[in-house]
C-alpha cells in the first residue's frame, strides 16, 4: 500500500514538473509518460501522448503472457509516428470529404492531411498533442488512468470549445474499458473518437493477423469512392468479401479486396440496443479470444494495409497485415451525409462513447 501510494506521489510529482514546450495549449505542464494498469494476469501500457495504448499483456491458453498491440519501444517513436498506432483518433475519426462541411449555416474549411480530405483530424488531431493526466490509480479492483485535452475553437478548423477524455479502465476478470466523452463549450461541432490499437491476438510480433478468425455482426457497409469518402449509399455484405456474419478466416477473402489491399471499411452495426456485441476475434493457435462491446454505431475493420518496415518493439518489423483495427465510431464523413447518424454534440448534448474487450480463451 506504501508503495503504491509513494508511485503515485512520485507520478503527481513527475506530472506537475514543467518544462517541455509540446506546443498544445492546455498541457504547457505536462511531460510524456508510461502509465501501467494492471489486474491479475492483464497489464495495459497507456502514454498521455495520443492517450495511446502502448502494450496490453494477455495470457494464451497456456497461461503464457504475450503483448497483443503493435507499437514500438521508445516513446519517442509515438511523436511521430503515421500509422496511429494505438492512438484515440479525433476530432473527428475517420475521413471527412472536401476537408469541409456546413453546420448551422457556416461552412467550415478544415485541414486537409490525405489529399483533399481530412483524416483522424487533420495533421495535428487528438493523436497528436500531449493529454493531461486527471487521475490514475495503477492497481486494485479497477485499475484506471483519465486523461484529458481541451481542444481550442478553431484547431484544424473544427468549430468550437471542446473539453474531451478518455478512461482506460481494467475490470471483471480480464476487462478492459475504454470510455471517451467531449462536451462542446461553446459551438455545436461534429465529433467522433475512435481507439487505434492495432491487435494481434497472436502476439505482436507474430506475423501477419490472416489466419486470425473473424465475426463482425453487420450485414451492411457503407460503400466508398475511390479516396475512401462513403457514397452515402447503404450495400449488404452478403455474397461479398465482407461478410463476417458468420466466423471467418481474415485472410480468406483478402485477395479480392485489391485496390485496398485488405479491408479498410465501415460497418453498419445490426443491433439496435444501446450497448451491444459488435465484433469478436479468435485466435486458434494461442487460443485468445477478444469480443467487442460498444454503444457506437459503426465498426471501421482496417487490416493494417499500408504498414511497410515499421521497426516495432524489440526491433520486430511491421509489414501489411501485421494487425488489425476494431475502430467502434460513427460512420466516416457523417457531417456531410444527413441520411448517417448525427455527429454533431451541442452544449445541450455532450457525447460518449463506451467500449468494452473481453478477453477470454479456448
Ligand atoms: C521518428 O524519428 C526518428 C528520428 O528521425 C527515427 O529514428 C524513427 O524511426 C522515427 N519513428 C517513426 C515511428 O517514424
Ligand atoms: C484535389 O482537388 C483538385 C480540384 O478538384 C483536383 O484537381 C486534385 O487532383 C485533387 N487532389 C487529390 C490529391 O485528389
Amino acid at each position: 500500500m506504501i508503495k503504491i501510494i509513494v508511485l503515485l506521489l512520485l507520478c503527481l510529482f513527475f506530472l506537475s514538473d514543467s518544462g517541455l514546450v509540446t506546443g498544445s495549449l492546455s498541457s504547457k505542464h505536462e511531460k510524456i509518460g508510461v502509465f501501467e494498469l494492471k489486474k491479475g494476469d492483464l497489464s495495459l501500457k497507456v502514454t498521455n501522448w495520443g492517450a495511446s495504448v502502448v502494450s496490453l499483456i494477455l495470457p494464451d491458453k497456456n497461461g503464457k503472457l504475450g503483448d497483443v498491440i503493435l507499437g514500438y519501444d521508445s516513446i519517442k517513436d509515438y511523436t511521430n509516428d503515421t500509422t496511429y498506432f494505438g492512438a484515440t483518433v479525433g476530432r473527428v475519426a475517420n475521413r471527412i470529404g472536401g476537408a469541409q462541411f456546413t453546420l448551422n449555416g457556416v461552412h467550415y474549411k478544415l485541414v486537409a492531411n490525405e489529399g483533399n480530405n481530412t483524416l483522424h483530424g487533420g495533421s495535428r488531431g487528438f493523436s497528436d498533442v500531449l493529454w493531461k493526466v486527471e487521475s490514475y490509480q495503477r492497481d486494485g479492483e479497477n485499475p484506471s488512468i483519465t486523461f484529458s485535452y481541451h481542444s481550442f475553437d478553431g484547431e484544424q478548423g473544427f468549430p468550437g470549445d471542446l473539453q474531451v477524455s478518455i478512461s482506460y479502465i481494467l475490470s471483471g476478470k480480464n476487462h478492459l474499458a475504454i470510455v471517451m466523452k467531449a462536451k462542446a463549450l461553446n459551438k455545436a461541432t461534429p465529433v467522433n473518437l475512435a481507439n487505434h490499437a492495432y491487435w494481434n491476438l497472436g502476439g505482436q510480433n507474430s506475423g501477419n493477423i490472416l489466419d486470425e478468425v473473424v465475426q463482425i455482426f453487420a450485414s451492411k457497409i457503407t460503400p466508398v469512392d475511390s479516396k475512401l469518402i462513403p457514397t452515402g449509399k447503404f450495400a449488404s455484405v452478403r455474397g461479398t468479401p465482407y461478410d463476417f456474419l458468420k466466423p471467418k478466416v481474415v485472410g480468406s477473402r483478402i485477395n479480392k479486396l485489391a485496390s485496398t489491399k485488405g479491408y479498410d471499411i465501415n460497418y453498419v452495426l445490426d443491433s439496435d440496443k444501446k450497448f451491444k456485441l459488435a465484433a469478436k476475434v479468435k485466435d486458434k493457435k494461442s487460443g485468445r479470444v477478444l469480443e467487442l462491446y460498444t454503444n457506437a454505431p459503426g465498426l471501421q475493420f482496417y487490416t493494417g494495409n499500408y504498414i511497410s518496415n515499421v521497426k516495432g518493439k524489440g526491433g520486430f518489423v511491421y509489414q501489411s497485415h501485421a494487425g488489425l483495427c476494431l475502430e467502434s465510431q460513427a460512420f466516416p464523413d457523417s457531417v456531410n451525409h444527413p441520411n448517417f447518424p448525427s455527429t454533431i454534440v451541442t452544449p445541450e448534448k455532450p457525447y460518449k462513447h463506451f467500449m468494452l474487450f473481453k478477453f477470454s480463451t479456448n
